[in-house]
């Protein structure tokens, strides 16, 4: 069957992001003039996904009212005739179906998948973390679910990491079995770099079967007293097989303020109207530097 339902977690606190995020959901910070979720629903509109489950907190319905229409706000831009902004504005609220469910407690990555569980059904699903920005030529989570549908097993993305940086991550150990493909054989959530099974770091994009929810249901609480994903799918890869696939693309990790930096000089050099100036801005720095 074709998977067709996204998960994406938006329950988090963003207290890294204080006070920005003190009243604006860090999902909704802006990398230019487009709120970093966008991003990540793009990504699962263009890797064919039909319906996104947003994993909702107490402050965070402006996320949902982001791809809602605003027909206040359209009829005044058509007055103006800013026609280019309408249509922008509809692509937004016509781009996916949304839904959602509340997180009422934060006890976890693992939790807040659960908490996806009626609405998703007895079917696999992909479940895409906000954080995590990849721009890459196919959607990462396309890639992902080609290996899904030849394999109809759960999968995650993988890319290496520096050893001194394993301990941000859930870190798989894997048999290689062709040039991005690993048949993951077990896995720890942060692990300190002496206890590291490898540098394949998770990234936050799976393709999961739906046996991952009993299991996270009688899933107990890991690493920060949170129920952790990681500890979910190690008891799936123990029961059926679980692969990972270290995706081609460029990762930005914007729950971290220098992620959240290199994101935006990156996007911004992707833009045409911006390429130039931020590229003289940028060398006049590390000329000034060097001088
Ligand atoms: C989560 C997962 C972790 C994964 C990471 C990827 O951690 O628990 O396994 O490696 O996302 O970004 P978080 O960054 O939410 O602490």
């Amino acid at each position: 069957m074709k998977i067709k339902k996204a998960v994406i977690p938006v329950a988090g606190l963003g207290t890294r992001f204080l006070p920005a995020t003190k009243t604006v959901p860090k999902e909704l910070l802006p990398i230019l003039d487009i709120p970093a979720i966008q991003y990540v629903v793009q990504e699962a509109v263009e890797a064919g996904i039909q319906e996104v489950i947003f994993v909702t907190g107490r402050g965070k319905d402006s996320i949902e009212d982001h791809f809602d229409a605003v027909p206040e706000l359209e009829q005044i831009l058509e007055e103006r005739g800013q026609t280019e902004v309408v249509k922008a504005l509809r692509q937004i609220a016509d781009m996916i179906e949304v839904v959602s469910v509340r997180q009422k407690r934060p006890l976890g990555l693992g939790h807040a998948v659960l908490c996806a569980r009626d609405l998703v059904g007895e079917e696999s699903f992909a479940v895409l973390l906000a954080d995590d920005l990849i721009d890459s030529d196919i959607p990462c989570v396309r890639q992902l679910l080609d290996v899904y549908e030849e394999k109809k097993e759960s999968v995650l993305a993988l890319m290496r990491v520096p050893a001194g940086e394993v301990r941000r991550y859930g870190v798989i150990k894997g048999q290689s079995l062709s040039d991005r493909l690993y048949e993951v054989e077990d896995m720890v959530e942060k692990p300190k770099p002496e206890q590291a099974p490898s540098q394949m770091a998770i990234i936050g994009r799976y393709i999961l079967r739906p046996e991952i929810f009993p299991i996270l249901e009688t899933t107990q609480s890991g690493t920060g007293g949170e129920i952790q994903l990681t500890d979910g799918l190690l008891q799936l890869a123990r029961k059926r097989k679980v692969y990972g696939y270290e995706f081609a693309g460029e990762r930005y990790d914007v729950g971290d303020k220098f992620g959240f930096v290199r994101a935006t000089i990156a996007y911004a050099l992707k833009r045409p109207e911006l390429n130039g100036q931020v590229m003289d801005y940028l060398k006049s720095i590390v000329e000034n530097r060097s001088g």
